[in-house]
């Protein structure tokens, strides 16, 4: 396989150590080297809201509390931090799940979704909607096609250019589901067979009884892009590499086990791992942006992919920053949060994730006091 040389990668090879193990001076000579200045195009970012007007609950092991009204303050204090920006962001990436699944049995999906997306529209940038399974719990796939939040939310895998020279591709991790689509749909009966065969214990009640390792994530609340849309990612980035562009691949669901905990990447991960790594793809890919884990993972992974995974604001709600500000340049793309373990974490489960150590910023011509990340791309 043949993928250009990056520089992230020029630091990996040979090892699968990544930026974190590096002395600090080897990260400084990085971030030197660069030009600094203007980015080419700023987008906010936010994962998981997952609001609802509801009295903090837990999760189903008891375990997490769940700040539902929290995380609507959190979305609200994220929109009042891009407005605060001297320059606006191009766009919002809103990751998925931004209302919570408990709206539905309360009646509220619609209130709740008009809601957040009310706060969205306070800014003068639009927003890049992503849906999650929590926008499946609360809305069906027929309604969803409907959607003026949406692009066409039946197949909800698009594309655009940000700025020359980069794309950024929107994928659809519920194509092949358990859950959104009507019963009869070719797309849930494939999923339906695919548990069947790979995770016996779904129909028995037990989900996670009969399964080890990757395959944890045959449940239905992961989902999968399926061949059609596999297809249409491979030409996406064989496009984009004839182009001479570099692509941001967001997407609700996981596409690197080492990206999250384990449990909660796509069913068909391995097959859109192989397409960003295709001699046709040519090393297209800088980075995968996710959602769906609320805890968050940053993974650099052996092509010099950064994987980022970003927290939810349901883990600390008002006392929470899971938002932050995507800056991009040819040579790197910069991360800025009010406080970046909030929003990608360096540690997890005590295990650092190699996260580039974030450096303190005391507020400059782009934005107020920060931290700030920077991976090469
Ligand atoms: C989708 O939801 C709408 C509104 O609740 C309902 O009328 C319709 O029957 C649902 N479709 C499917 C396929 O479940």
């Amino acid at each position: 396989m043949h993928t250009p040389l990056r520089p992230c990668l020029a630091l990996l090879r040979g090892s699968m150590v990544c930026m974190s193990a590096l002395p600090r001076s080897a990260l400084i000579a990085t971030d030197a080297s660069v030009p600094q200045g203007r980015p080419l195009f700023t987008f906010g970012i936010i994962a998981d809201v997952q609001w609802a007007d509801h009295e903090d609950g837990y999760n189903f092991a008891q375990t997490t509390v769940r700040r539902y009204r929290g995380a609507f303050r959190t979305l609200q204090r994220a929109v009042n931090w891009w407005l605060s920006l001297p320059h606006p962001p191009l766009f919002i990436a809103n990751l998925g799940d931004i209302i919570d699944g408990i709206n539905a049995k309360l009646g509220h999906s619609s209130l709740a979704l008009d809601a957040a997306l009310g706060e969205l529209a306070r800014l003068p940038c639009p927003a890049v909607n992503i849906i999650g399974n929590h926008e499946l719990y609360n809305f069906n796939r027929t309604e969803l096609s409907r959607a003026p939040w949406l692009k066409h939310g039946d197949r909800e895998f698009h594309s655009f250019s940000p700025a020359d020279g980069w794309r950024v591709v929107v994928l659809d991790p519920y194509q092949i589901a358990m859950i959104g689509h009507a019963a009869d749909d070719p797309r849930h009966l494939t999923a339906v067979d695919l548990i069947g065969q790979r995770n016996p214990g779904v129909a028995a009640g037990e989900w996670f009884a009969r399964v080890e390792g990757n395959d944890k994530r045959f449940v239905p609340y992961n989902g999968g892009l399926g061949w059609e849309q596999l297809q249409w990612l491979r030409r996406q980035l064989a496009d984009a590499a004839a182009a001479g562009e570099r692509v941001i691949i967001l997407c609700h669901v996981i596409l690197h086990p080492r990206a999250c905990g384990g449990g909660t990447m796509l069913w068909d991960f391995p097959e859109a791992l192989e397409a960003i790594r295709s001699e046709e793809a040519g090393g297209c890919v800088a980075a995968v942006f996710c959602g769906h884990d609320h805890f968050g993972r940053y993974f650099c992974d052996e092509y010099g992919v950064h994987h980022c995974t970003f927290c939810s604001p349901l883990n600390k709600g008002d006392e929470g920053n899971a938002f932050g500000l995507v800056r991009v340049w040819n040579e790197r793309i910069e991360i800025r949060g009010l406080h970046m373990n909030d929003l990608l974490p360096e540690v997890r489960r005590g295990e650092p994730t190699g996260r580039p150590a974030s450096t303190f910023c005391e507020g400059d011509a782009f934005s107020g006091p920060c931290e700030t990340i920077t991976l090469p791309v």
